[in-house]
């Protein structure tokens, strides 16, 4: 069965800078989020969104479905995993316990079909799991001075992207468990392995960036044109 989508979008952009969060800047032309949000609701493995938006959020265009849809939104929070926990806690009712569900990052618009197909494949015959990439470049550990002191392996290192996928129950109970003991969790993944589960890393295409800074907006409109 088709899968709900947590979309955290409740962030302030500031690395980007100005006054505007960055889901809200233009991006060939459209809201940075609609792209991303057309993309998920065209996948036919997504049921419906639940986006987390700013308490003070008025940018937000009011969408209650794309591509024939529901869109619903709720408040977030003032971390990224507090966001993520507002939206699995206002997913619809009938949306079971043991349901697997997909969190991705409103800033992540170039994610490929193809590649969350592939999430969902192989994450639902395991405990669930994450797209990402193996790590491409020579790691170095720096000094406070930026001093390269050490050469690390780079074998066995990924980096973690968006979507990534869990059971509902357990991604609820592992993000409150993470902050119950105070430990910060930049990823759903993070939350789990505390909670004694490995998640699937999937390959995914290097493509999925997650806009970040100001030039990224450039590189996102360049690889929009490309992925789909
Ligand atoms: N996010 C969120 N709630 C927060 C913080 C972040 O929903 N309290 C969301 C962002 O809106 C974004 C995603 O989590 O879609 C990834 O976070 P990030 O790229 O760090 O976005 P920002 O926090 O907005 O950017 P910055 O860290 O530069 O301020
Ligand atoms: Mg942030």
């Amino acid at each position: 069965a088709p899968l709900w989508c947590v979309i955290p979008a409740a962030g302030r952009g500031t690395r980007v800078g100005g006054d505007c969060p960055k889901q809200y800047l233009p991006l060939a032309g459209r809201a940075l989020i609609l792209h991303t949000l057309e993309r998920l609701a065209s996948h036919p493995r997504i049921a419906g969104l639940m986006v987390a938006l700013a308490a003070d959020d008025a940018r937000w265009p009011g969408i209650a479905h794309m591509g024939g849809k529901p869109v619903l939104t709720t408040t977030g929070g003032g971390e990224r995993a507090d966001s993520v926990l507002a939206g699995l806690r206002a997913l619809p009712a009938d949306v079971g316990e043991h349901e697997f569900v997909l969190v991705h990052d409103a800033a992540r618009p170039c994610v490929r079909a193809a590649d969350i197909e592939r999430l969902v494949e192989l994450a639902s015959a395991v405990e669930g799991g994450l797209l990402g990439a193996p790590l491409r470049d020579t790691l170095k550990r720096a000094d406070e001075r930026h001093r390269s002191v050490r050469t690390e392996p780079r074998e066995q290192r990924w980096r973690a992207f968006t979507p990534q996928m869990f059971r509902r129950g357990q991604l609820v109970a592992a993000l409150e468990a993470a902050s119950r003991a105070g430990v910060p969790v930049s990823d759903e993944a993070m939350a789990m392995e505390h909670s004694g589960v490995a998640p699937l890393l999937v390959e995914g295409a290097e493509d999925n960036i997650k806009v970040t800074t100001a030039a990224d907006f450039a590189l996102a409109e360049f690889l929009l044109t490309r992925t789909g």
